[in-house]
């Protein structure tokens, strides 16, 4: 494989010698037995039969575990019946534990609401009533775009149970991406708020509905709901819109649950792809729910007393899978959050984990590194001890973080579960189990009991122990994508075409002396910011869609606190290059672009720096080539150049960028 920067960065994990053998205390009690590998291997489909049994409840069981005739399109569990709602919430409520609490909201205002299983149950029930009643039938795409509030799980658990196909689009996105994803999905609802909370005070989220509504492709809508969550004056149009507190307050508290096909969708969730168009990528019923569950259950050791937090927004798949599915499957009891770490203060997180006992929390590496940098001693402050598994996702977490991690938020003793999986696996594939893997610092190690995972070179031969190359998965497992909303040949494409038979993710990684998998990060033109997935050609399609900018090009730059950032290098149009000539002109197209890009896609896209060059270098065939943007992005020494159809374009670059180095840094 073509070493990337990132790889060649973290080729000194590999001499990673730490390691933390479970104590024998957490290993006699934990939830996994080494035998969990042992009998998944004996027999895999009968072991995924048997987590399917075990932890979902079916209205008709099956009898089929795997159909894999129309491959890659999987059917698992296919002849089996259910409903994702009724195993999310009353089945627990039928089991005698609807006291119990299922979700403790903290708003960022300090606000909080305390949500029993009953509780949830009468909301989702009422919820679906009022779908139904506005016409949205199983089948229907309903998009929301929510805060982090109790209603939007009742929306999603609301759309499950009418056997609705949600759409759940990050309130981070701006109108245009969610008018695209509303086109896409040929949506018939929109369910929003007025606003939410974020850094201290009320942010709009309505007026981004009323816009995208306004824009190409969305006749399909016909009504939206609206949360009233921050009380702010909102826009209002007549026979579309209608109060969410007003559909719910008339509808009735009993609703017989649809009972679905096992591969009936659950939902679409878009994720970028290498391409400018996002991908939705489309998740089924029955297959879905069992690995949430399975993983949720032994990756996090879950028992009855823990309370569990997963600080993920209900936007990314990690919301979806380890907020709503897995741990409402599991009866757990959990913490929600709507606001940011430092609101009102940077101690906030560790303020929720005391006042609620937190036991089990779910986070990203860049959330740690952040907290790392404002300093122990403020989560010294606060009582941690209730901690007791500390789980990470979303890209790899470096040694440091995960050293700081263990120490001074595990207090030394909880293990760490690194856990890799993507948008288009649904669930946990590769991780730690507590209480039985020995954990290091910065690997995600083994494949789960269940899963076949490898690391294969150029021509998909197994790599030996202390080779590198890229990830593939090599069986089908239960909760992986169906594929791609509405574009089977793309599905195919991405995933399926590199190899014959192998589910190529797009990471690169490496096999360390153990066997064990450490991921090196995207081999393609996809970026990860702070734990969320950016493509490089989304970003540079929306720079080009400005006016002054004549060609982009955008790398991801490795960076300390967000993993990589986004660096953007733009050719301007004509009579605007003067423009950048001085600091003051260069620093004002920066800002216009910056704000672009969050008008086009949404403020985590903008990138961080934005340079101004007079030529890109391509090759003869006309191909940029990113790895030397990249080098100049990380004030590396320019790599080999010698493929450039113009050797001399890298020298103007570095020229053009000390003259106008002030105005970016
Ligand atoms: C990509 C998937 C999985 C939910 C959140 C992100 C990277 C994810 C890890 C990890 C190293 C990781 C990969 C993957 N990634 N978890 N533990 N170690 N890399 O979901 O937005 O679909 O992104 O995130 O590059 O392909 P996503």
């Amino acid at each position: 494989m073509t070493t990337h920067p990132e790889a060649a960065s973290l080729e000194n994990l590999l001499h990673e010698e730490r390691s933390f053998a479970p104590s024998p205390a957490f290993a006699a009690q934990a939830n996994a037995q080494p035998s969990l590998y042992a009998d998944a291997a004996a027999d895999r489909l009968g072991f995924w039969a048997d987590q399917a049994r075990d932890l979902v409840s079916w209205h008709t069981p099956f009898t089929q575990t795997l159909d894999w005739t129309d491959a890659p399109v999987a059917r698992w569990f296919a002849d089996g019946t259910l409903n994702a709602a009724y195993n999310a919430v009353d089945r627990h409520v039928e089991a005698g534990r609807g006291d119990r609490v299922a979700l403790h909201f903290e708003g960022e205002p300090g606000d909080t609401r305390t949500v029993t299983y009953a509780d949830l149950q009468r909301d989702v029930a009422r919820a679906a009533n009022a779908l139904a009643a506005l016409g949205v039938a199983k089948g229907d795409r309903v998009v929301i775009y929510l805060p982090m509030l109790v209603e939007s799980v009742v929306a999603m658990l609301a759309c499950a149970r009418i056997g609705a196909v949600h759409s759940v689009v990050f309130g981070g996105f701006s109108a245009d991406a969610l008018r695209s994803r509303i086109a896409d999905a040929e949506a018939k609802l929109v369910i929003t708020a007025d606003g939410g909370y974020r850094r201290g005070a009320p942010s709009a989220l309505k007026p981004a509905v009323d816009e995208a509504l306004d824009g190409e492709g969305t006749d399909t809508v016909k009504h939206v709901l609206v949360v009233r969550r921050t009380g702010q004056d909102t826009a209002w149009t007549q026979g579309r819109d209608i109060w969410w507190d007003d559909a719910l307050e008339s509808a009735d508290t009993f609703h017989e649950p649809v009972w679905v096909d096992a591969e009936h969708p659950l939902f679409i969730l878009y994720t970028s792809g290498t391409t400018g168009k996002p991908k939705g990528i489309l998740h089924t019923t029955g297959g879905y729910l069992t690995q949430c569950a399975y993983t949720h259950k032994y990756v996090f050791d879950l028992k009855d007393d823990d309370v569990y937090w997963c600080t993920a927004d209900i936007g990314w798949v990690t919301g979806h899978s380890y907020v709503v599915y897995g741990p409402l499957a599991n009866g757990a009891t959990q913490v929600i959050y709507e606001g940011t770490p430092d609101t009102p203060h940077r101690g906030r997180w560790w303020e929720l984990i005391e006042k609620y006992g937190v036991s089990i929390l779910y986070t990203a590496p860049t959330a740690i590194r952040t907290c790392m940098k404002w300093g122990e001693d403020i989560p010294a402050g606060f009582d941690l001890s209730s901690l007791r598994v500390l789980g990470s996702v979303g890209e790899p977490i470096n040694p440091e973080a995960w050293m700081w991690y263990r120490r001074v938020i595990g207090g030394d003793t909880a293990p760490i579960v690194d856990t890799w999986w993507q948008t288009e696996t649904g669930a946990i594939m590769i991780s730690p189990l507590p209480g039985v893997t020995a954990t290091k610092p910065g690997s995600a190690q083994v494949p789960l009991p269940g899963i076949a995972a490898d690391v294969v070179d150029d021509d998909a031969r197994s790599v030996p122990d202390g080779g590198g190359g890229y990830l593939v998965l090599t069986e089908p497992w239960p909760s992986m994508l169906r594929g791609i909303w509405g574009d089977r040949q793309r599905y195919e494409d991405t995933y399926w075409s590199r190899w014959k038979g192998l589910y190529f993710a797009g990471d690169g990684a490496k096999k360390d002396d153990d066997g064990d998998v450490w991921l090196l990060g995207r081999v393609d033109d996809v970026m990860n910011v702070s734990g969320h997935r950016l493509s490089t050609t989304e970003i540079e399609s929306a720079l080009v869609s400005h006016d002054i900018v004549a060609e982009a090009a955008v790398v991801g730059a490795n960076d300390d606190m967000t993993g990589q950032a986004v660096v953007a290098f733009v050719i301007l149009r004509g009579e605007h290059a003067d423009r950048a000539a001085t600091p003051e002109g260069a620093a004002e197209v920066q800002q216009e672009l910056r704000n672009h890009v969050a008008k086009e896609i949404g403020p985590i896209a903008k990138p961080k720096r934005i340079l101004v060059v007079p030529e890109l270098p391509k090759t003869r065939s006309g191909k940029i080539m990113r790895r030397l943007l990249r080098d100049v992005a990380e004030n590396r020494a320019v790599g080999d150049a010698t493929t450039l159809a113009d050797a001399s374009v890298m020298t103007l670059i570095s020229d053009g960028l000390t003259a106008t180095k002030s105005a970016d840094d």
